[in-house]
């Protein structure tokens, strides 16, 4: 019996830990991503080692370039916003744990996985159904569901009789439930329980208050080709470089910051409080050069089927066949989406100001109000017009 755990280190895994050994009797493997949530990782391992998990039987790797390349640049690709607004930080980074998750079970030989998200929320949905897609026969344990820790206090004087490592800050509990990555952060319960109150000031973590960011814009140029970010300022990067760097301009413009109330899977409504700063100036950027190199027909038609593909990986159905077929028709989109975007940032907003491509659809020849040499001829637009007008004048004369 042995199962792999997803392990941040932090209070909850370390519970969970010690309880799967505890009540399972089981042997436990702890997987640690790091998916750039900016925490030092190794202290998962000693905490781990401590708590008696073999040397080799704990997982800490690095999936911040495959996480932005084969999940968050993917679903920019479709621009991607659930219920309008929400860029789908945490929801994107479920289904690579449970990938890795399901990969350790096969190299170690376990028959389970667990997580430590809780009976409420979308998570727990999200970690299980891709790891039933990967493996039909895995077993899931999802502790929050099972035991009676049903409180902070509880789970502290748990892990107290236990000497289960504390992290400091725990002790004194953040007011609120943070899940951060590459692409955002996201803190939600208690302080931001009545959605009434505002966020405290002391919630944000990545970026600065738009009220006091630089009084001077900062002027930016994002390269794309084929759908996807390739380089900053002239400068090639990698996905997950590139994603850092528009952070840090995000985070010094205060660009990103979401207050929502959202719809979970589960059916409650929740609030919560999103920073994605570089998320946020990438896909500006994104629909940028979409708007210049994209026939209209398939720009509404991606627009169309991007509530459907948000609700999919909010849901936690990466990995089904209508996810996969979404994909393909918004990966064929983007074969001409190249060219390059001007950004002006400045005090929460990242704003276009420019775009250009070599396969731009645009044509100045053809839109001028000055003299266009031929290229269209405004005689066309009246019988265009007429018999558009056909059937709303049947109507008017019928009804008027
Ligand atoms: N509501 C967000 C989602 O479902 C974030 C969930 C995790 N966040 C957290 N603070 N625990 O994607
Ligand atoms: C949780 O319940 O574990 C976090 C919130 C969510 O999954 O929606």
């Amino acid at each position: 019996k042995k199962v792999v755990l997803a392990y941040s280190g932090g209070l909850d895994t370390s519970v969970i830990l010690k309880w799967l050994q505890e009540t399972y009797g089981c042997e436990v493997v702890t997987f640690t991503a790091d998916l750039g949530q900016g925490e030092e990782l190794e202290p998962a391992r000693a905490k781990a080692e401590l708590m008696g998990v073999r040397p080799e039987h704990i997982y800490i790797d690095d999936l911040r370039e495959e996480f932005v390349r084969d999940f968050v640049f993917p679903m920019m690709r479709a621009n991607a916003q659930y219920e309008g607004l929400y860029l789908l930080g945490t929801s994107i980074a479920r289904p690579l744990i449970s990938k890795r998750l399901i990969e350790i079970a096969r190299e170690t030989g376990a028959d389970a996985v667990a997580h430590g998200a809780t009976g409420k929320g979308n998570d727990q949905v999200r970690f299980e159904l891709s790891a039933y897609a990967l493996d039909p026969d895995i077993k899931v344990i999802a502790p929050w569901r099972e035991w009676d820790l049903n409180s902070r206090t509880k789970l502290i004087e748990w892990a107290e009789a236990r000497q289960v490592p504390i992290p400091h800050n725990k002790r004194g509990e953040a007011p609120f439930s943070t899940d951060a990555n590459l692409l955002h952060t996201s803190s939600e319960g208690l302080v931001l329980e009545d959605p009434w109150d505002e966020v405290p000031d002391y919630v944000y973590s990545r970026t600065v208050n738009p009220e006091d960011a630089p009084d001077t814009p900062e002027t930016i140029e994002i390269e794309f080709e084929r759908g996807d970010g390739v380089a900053l300022n002239g400068e090639r990067m990698s996905p997950a470089t590139l994603l850092e760097a528009l952070n840090e301009l995000g985070r010094k413009h205060g660009i990103g910051r979401l207050d929502l109330v959202e719809n979970r899977f589960v059916g409650m409504k929740s609030r919560g409080m999103y920073e994605t700063p570089g998320g946020t100036v990438y896909l500006e950027a994104h629909r940028g050069i979409e708007a210049i190199t994209l026939d209209r027909g398939a720009a509404h038609l991606k627009d169309e089927l991007m509530p459907r593909y948000a609700e999919l990986i909010y849901n936690g159905f990466w990995f089904s066949p209508e996810r996969e077929m979404l994909q393909a028709a918004i990966d064929l989109s983007q074969e001409k989406v190249s060219g390059t975007v001007r950004l002006k940032l400045y005090k929460g907003l990242a704003s276009v100001t420019g775009r250009k491509s070599p396969n731009t659809l645009y044509s100045e020849k053809v839109v001028t109000f000055e003299d266009d040499q031929g290229a269209y001829d405004q005689r066309d637009a009246a019988g265009f017009i007429k018999l558009n007008a056909l059937r709303l004048r049947l109507l008017g004369r019928r009804d008027r």
